[in-house]
């Protein structure tokens, strides 16, 4: 991976044009947009801004020198949620702006009036329990349509949402309401997944328990089955009527007024909180949605992540209603209660675009391509990928049996601390390679860079840095306090990322760079294909392996469903690849054992085969579907697996370290 023989990244594959019916209807089709951003830096990035409607517009669109602090729009002023359901009514005010899907085959919509006058009737309740402008109010809720609704109402006033994820344990709640010295806590009694009801309220209680600050708690009667609510609790449904036709004026911002805290999905140690801004982040994911995921006002978009991560906050809630779109909240699982429901939802809604992960993807995969066969999918016409690598027989599955094989795909790369998205092809203007993202988006500046921070030649894998601030970027970043100032690198302090921890010394002396932390290798064109995390890599007698290099092989491998590679200490080598893989159901074993390590051989060279491969049913994976390689490489080395708090399925721990060291 080093570029030392062995392990190059296969370039240089397919280019796909966009569709030219793509290309005629779609928002950005000018290929000139790459050339006018990066002559009118950081000028462009006025295109962004414009999409929102300010109350004080602002003149300048970037304040600031080579390195912190970094002001985007810095005399605008505005409100979030103005900007998401206000100004759209004039023109759409009977159009819908949520669709919810529960998961007992339930459904809601709201149109832009009808959201228009929830949010402000809960925005005017909570502001009569004393919420205020900066005031944190943490909510954890599962998938429903009052998740946005509070996420705006808490905007209107200014104060700084911080939803936690419905399915974390009532410790993580408390841990990140703690952090975040949120008095506020908006929950509900329970929900259903999987036909399983999830007492919320009990674990929303004892993470009150365990706070010594006292909060006041809303709980949402969902289930509708009547909720005990002791001292300092109060029932969102009195709440609201009681507030019944309320209208609370928004509150002006200053763009960089945090909107929102939220925490990383937490595959690496400690979860860590990120703020992000009102008008830089609003901006960058309105302009984001529009240009990547094409989305107009006539269109209805799904993205199937939860709120609860970025993704959700990005593009179900806040791209899409800025941009006056029909956006859909699914509240149910893929599977249940059978492997069609997602496809029967596009099929119900008539979905435009359709924006999802690579590991639903292959979970579509091996449930087979009957499912979607079944629905009319003909209304799709983007389909959209994040949260890892797409490797190529997924990304073409996608296409194929999803996008009828006319769609565009984009794979999106960004992160929790990007805001938005950073790294993609603009459908109506790139070709497609499987395999690779594509280039940085207009605008955004990135290199691959060596371990000593200099360029790597085209074909050379190395890590990405950012090398320009962008609108989207997290309030301590931009202030230089919790991320070292000139590295850009996170630093103990930040692992809550306050915005007022200390600003750190960094010992660089170079220009200021953002550093995701990701491996990528750029083609002759400047696409980059992800190679995983860098701390993810794997060195074997002195040579790097990436993670995601060496799983797109073994997925290849026919029988394979999944697969994550982690490394073992070697005495020899130094590291020994450990390759977890769950087989397709009824896939010989010992066969199955030897193609992939001659595939491995083939692709890569022998000293990449794996000393072990481990079957398993299942890898273990966060609750957003992330594998957890650190659990997996603490299990191959035999060592203590620290916080798993994040993990989905903890029971397949043990049945892991059995297989692995009785191998
Ligand atoms: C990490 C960020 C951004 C929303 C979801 C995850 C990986 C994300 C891609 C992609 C390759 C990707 C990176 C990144 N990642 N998108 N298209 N190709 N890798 O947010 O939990 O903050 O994770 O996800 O490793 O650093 P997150």
């Amino acid at each position: 991976m080093t570029g030392e023989g062995s392990g190059r990244p296969r370039l240089g594959g397919e280019r796909i044009p966009p569709p030219e019916w793509f290309r005629r209807q779609a928002t950005v089709s000018d290929p000139d947009v790459y050339d006018a951003f990066e002559s009118e830096w950081p000028d462009c990035w006025r295109r962004a801004g414009d999409l929102l409607s300010w109350d004080d517009d602002p003149e300048t669109v970037f304040r600031g020198g080579e390195t912190p602090p970094f002001e985007w729009f810095p005399d605008g002023r505005l409100n979030a949620s103005y900007n998401c359901v206000d100004r759209h009514l004039d023109e759409r005010k009977n159009q819908r702006a949520l669709v919810w899907e529960g998961p007992l085959g339930d459904s809601r919509s709201y149109t832009y009036l009808e959201l228009h006058r929830e949010v402000n009737e809960f925005a005017a309740a909570l502001r009569d329990l004393g919420v205020g402008e900066d005031d944190v109010v943490t909510l954890y809720l599962p998938m429903v349509p009052e998740l946005p609704v509070a996420m705006l109402a808490c905007a209107r006033l200014g104060a700084i949402h911080n939803v936690v994820f419905a399915g974390f344990s009532a410790d993580a709640l408390a841990e990140r309401m703690a952090r975040a010295d949120s008095a506020y806590l908006v929950t509900c009694d329970g929900y259903y997944r999987r036909g399983d009801a999830i007492a919320q309220k009990n674990k929303a209680d004892n993470a009150r328990l365990a706070l010594d600050h006292d909060v006041e708690v809303v709980v949402l009667d969902h289930l509708g089955q009547g909720v005990h609510l002791g001292p300092g609790y109060h029932d969102y449904g009195d709440l609201v009527a009681d507030h019944a036709g309320a209208e609370v004026d928004p509150v002006a911002r200053d763009a960089a007024d945090s909107l929102f805290r939220i925490y990383t999905s937490g595959t690496t140690g400690e979860p860590r909180g990120v703020t992000h801004t009102t008008g830089g982040y609003l901006a960058h994911v309105a302009w984001t949605a529009r240009s990547v995921l094409d989305i107009r006002p006539e269109d209805t978009h799904w993205c199937s992540a939860d709120i609860g991560w970025i993704t959700g906050h990005s593009y179900i809630v806040y791209g899409p209603l800025a941009l006056g779109t029909t956006t859909v909240l699914y509240g149910g699982t893929a599977d249940h209660p059978e492997k069609d429901r997602l496809w029967k939802l596009v099929d119900r809604h008539a979905v435009d675009v359709f924006y999802t992960a690579p590991t639903a993807i292959r979970a579509f995969m091996k449930w087979g391509k009957e499912h979607p066969a079944r629905h009319d999918l003909s209304s799709l016409r983007l389909l959209g990928t994040v949260g890892e690598p797409i490797d190529e027989p997924t990304w073409r599955w996608y296409r194929e049996h999803i996008g009828g094989g006319e769609c565009p795909v984009v794979d999106t790369w960004w992160q929790t601390e990007t805001g938005a998205i950073l790294v993609s092809t603009l459908p109506g203007v790139d070709p497609m390679k499987p395999g690779s993202a594509g280039r940085p988006l207009p605008g955004i500046g990135a290199a691959v860079v060596d371990a000593g921070g200099e360029p790597v030649d085209p074909g050379e894998s190395g890590e990405l840095v950012l090398t320009r601030p962008w609108p989207g970027m997290p309030r301590a970043l931009a202030n230089g306090t919790g991320w070292g100032a000139r590295d850009g690198r996170r630093t103990a302090a930040d692992a809550d990322s306050s915005d007022s921890v200390a600003p750190s010394e960094s010992p660089d002396a170079g220009p200021w760079r953002y550093h995701p932390e990701d491996g990528a290798v750029a083609d002759a064109e400047g696409y980059l294909t992800f190679l995983g995390r860098i701390d993810e890599a794997v060195n074997v007698a002195g040579r790097r392996f990436s993670t995601m290099e060496l799983e797109s092989t073994i997925v290849g491998v026919e029988g394979v469903a999944e697969a994550a590679v982690v490394g073992a200490d070697d005495e020899s080598t130094g590291t020994a690849i450990y390759a977890y893989v769950a087989p397709e159901r009824d896939a010989p074993e010992a066969d199955l054992r030897q193609r992939i390590r001659d595939a491995v051989e083939d692709a890569i060279g022998a000293v990449a085969i794996p000393a072990a491969v481990v079957f398993t049913p299942d890898l273990p994976k966060t609750r957003s579907g992330k594998v957890m390689r650190r659990l997996l490489r603490a299990v191959a080395n035999d060592e203590d697996l620290g916080d798993t708090s994040a993990l989905r399925n903890p029971e397949i721990l043990g049945e892991l370290r059995s297989r692995t060291h009785d191998k």
